[in-house]
């Protein structure tokens, strides 16, 4: 089957990030190219400080590479400004961090109704949204707990709600299970395995090869580029 342009849904050509420390320059992206099709899941895996993270925020439009290109959806990224890139980010994009980035006085739907807020979305509708995506990942009984009240899966799975309410076409996720234990690590990746058959495109950032297997393909990096970059038949566990 070939592969036409409809397919892609991002491509980065020439991605570098360089960060200046005094007189030092660190080059935490140097020259990364790269299409992710449409629907697809990749993990991307690499060594601490290889570029992950510096690489997934740009891809989610959180920050801004140094040079190189990057065009989302057929549009050009690198030239939008501010208030255009926000847009991009939420009407596209679904982010999860690695540290869950919850608001702690709020409650679960407070959290997850934030995107909503920020599109301009009346009261009454963010609320039935958001307890919607609640119980879309299980967590109808815990509506009204703050963070500190939920467990860190249960945390992670607000973080996943809120990213999914604005129905992104694409979810980032940066070590979304590097926190939890292996039975709430299994509960997101069930999650994220039922968004890829619903067609969300996914990136998720992962240390763990056996998470990385449940993608349908894997790029590693290593001191800011890419040293590889295979398709896999995904795998489920047992
Ligand atoms: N704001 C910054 N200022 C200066 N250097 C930075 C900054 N952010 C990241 N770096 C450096 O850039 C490199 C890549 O960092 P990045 O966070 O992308 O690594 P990573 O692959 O996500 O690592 P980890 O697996 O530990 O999360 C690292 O050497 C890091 O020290
Ligand atoms: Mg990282």
């Amino acid at each position: 089957m070939g592969t036409s342009d409809a397919d892609i849904l991002i491509t980065v050509s020439d991605l570098c990030k360089v960060y200046r420390m005094g007189t030092d320059s660190l080059h935490a992206l140097d020259g990364v190219s790269l299409e992710i099709k449409r629907g697809s899941y990749v993990a991307v895996m690499g060594p601490s400080g290889s570029g992950k993270t510096t690489f997934l925020d740009i891809l989610g439009c959180l920050s801004r590479p140094t040079s190189g290109r990057y065009w989302l959806a057929g549009q050009e990224v690198s030239g939008l400004s501010e208030r255009r890139l926000a847009e991009v980010r939420n009407r596209e994009i679904g982010f999860v961090f690695q540290n869950f980035n919850l608001l702690p006085r709020s409650s679960a739907v407070g959290n997850v109704e934030l995107p909503l807020v920020y599109a301009g979305v009346p009261r009454r509708e963010r609320v039935r949204r958001a307890r919607a995506a609640l119980e879309a990942v299980g967590l109808g009984d815990r509506m009204g707990h703050r963070p500190m009240e939920l467990s860190g899966g249960q945390r992670q799975r607000v973080a996943i709600a809120r990213a999914l309410i604005n129905n992104p076409s694409i979810i980032f996720a940066d070590e979304p299970t590097g926190n939890l234990d292996t039975h709430s690590g299994e509960s997101i990746l069930a999650i994220l395995d039922e968004l890829h058959g619903q067609g969300h495109t996914i990136v998720m950032v992962t240390h763990e090869p056996d998470v990385a297997a449940r993608a349908q393909r894997a790029v590693s990096f290593r001191d800011g580029k890419i040293v590889s970059d295979t398709w896999q038949t995904p795998q489920k566990p047992a």
